[in-house]
């Protein structure tokens, strides 16, 4: 449960996209990395910034119920030791408004910057929204980066990750997309991939691994991986990141965590000690 939020949202007649239930995993894991997160750093940093590249509208009903569950951006406000300034960006207007009057009422005082549209195109935008670090006022920005498909340009995690302590949990749509998509994505013309690992190199590396029998979503996971240490990021092996599965006990998605620093690796630890690969993840995040 949410530590300033009643258990679950009540229904306040504004925009709330579906979500599957296995949503929840992701918001459970999510929430509680925020939170060991922003206690650990606390103390060490005199700003710390939440991030939220794909905000969505702040409250999810899970498809086939009428059950209400608070999103990702309520979740990184609601924590004990709250983030000292938040900011998020969504492509939809009418999410981000519905998002923007939900944070308004439920906590007013927070320090927001809402950032509208494709946050590939405004990285600048979100990038002038982070303080500035100084030896006077030190700054740890953390970005959840959660898209609905491998869209997020790699341009994007650079652009945020230069000059500028910056972790990143990442969700890596590497079955609901990219393993659905591998012949159209393999294709020469299809530059999504080139997009989404920031290089073409990929290419002669993929007809290798193919070979061997790697399959493509962890070929992928791995070639992310590899493309965050050209960045200054620690190397996330495969088994380290977190598999989310579907009802139907289908991987969907990969969460994973990249940061340039061993001790947010622990943390990280602690969260996949607390999750199973199965639903539910947690009982109480
Ligand atoms: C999977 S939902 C995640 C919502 C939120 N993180 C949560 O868990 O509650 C993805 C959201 O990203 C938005 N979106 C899709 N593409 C985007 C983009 N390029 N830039 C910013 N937002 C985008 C969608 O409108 C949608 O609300």
């Amino acid at each position: 449960m949410p530590y300033k939020l009643p258990a679950a949202p009540e229904p306040d007649g504004l925009l709330t996209p579906e979500v599957g239930r296995w949503a929840e995993d992701k918001y459970k894991l999510v929430s509680l990395y925020d939170r060991l997160f922003s206690t650990a750093m606390k103390n060490k940093w005199d700003v710390r910034v939440y991030i939220d590249l794909y905000a969505g509208a702040g409250f999810a009903r899970i498809r086939h119920t009428d059950r209400l569950v608070y999103g990702s951006p309520l979740l990184a406000l609601a924590i004990t030791d709250p983030f000292n300034k938040h900011i998020f960006c969504e492509a939809d207007a009418s999410l981000l408004l519905a998002l923007q009057k939900r944070v308004d009422r439920l906590f007013p005082k927070s320090d927001v910057t809402y950032v509208h549209g494709d946050c590939d195109e405004q990285a600048h935008q979100i990038c002038a929204a982070i303080p500035e670090h100084s030896k006077i006022r030190t700054v740890l920005s953390f970005c959840f980066v959660d898209p609905p498909n491998i869209s997020i340009k790699f341009s994007t995690m650079r652009a945020l990750s230069h000059q500028r302590k910056i972790d990143f949990v990442v969700l890596l749509a590497l079955y609901m997309d990219a393993n659905r998509n591998e012949q159209h994505y393999t294709s020469k013309r299809n530059s999504k991939v080139d997009e989404f690992l920031g290089t073409t190199s990929w290419r002669a590396r993929w007809k290798h691994e193919r070979l061997k029998g790697i399959k493509f979503p962890r070929f992928l996971a791995e070639e992310y991986s590899r493309q965050m240490e050209t960045l200054g990021y620690i190397n996330l092996p495969f088994h380290k990141m977190k598999k989310v599965r579907a009802d139907k006990n289908q991987p969907l998605y990969h969460l994973a965590l990249f940061s340039r620093n061993k001790f947010a690796s622990t943390l990280w630890d602690e969260v996949l000690k607390y999750s199973t690969d199965q639903i539910p993840l947690l009982g109480n995040a």
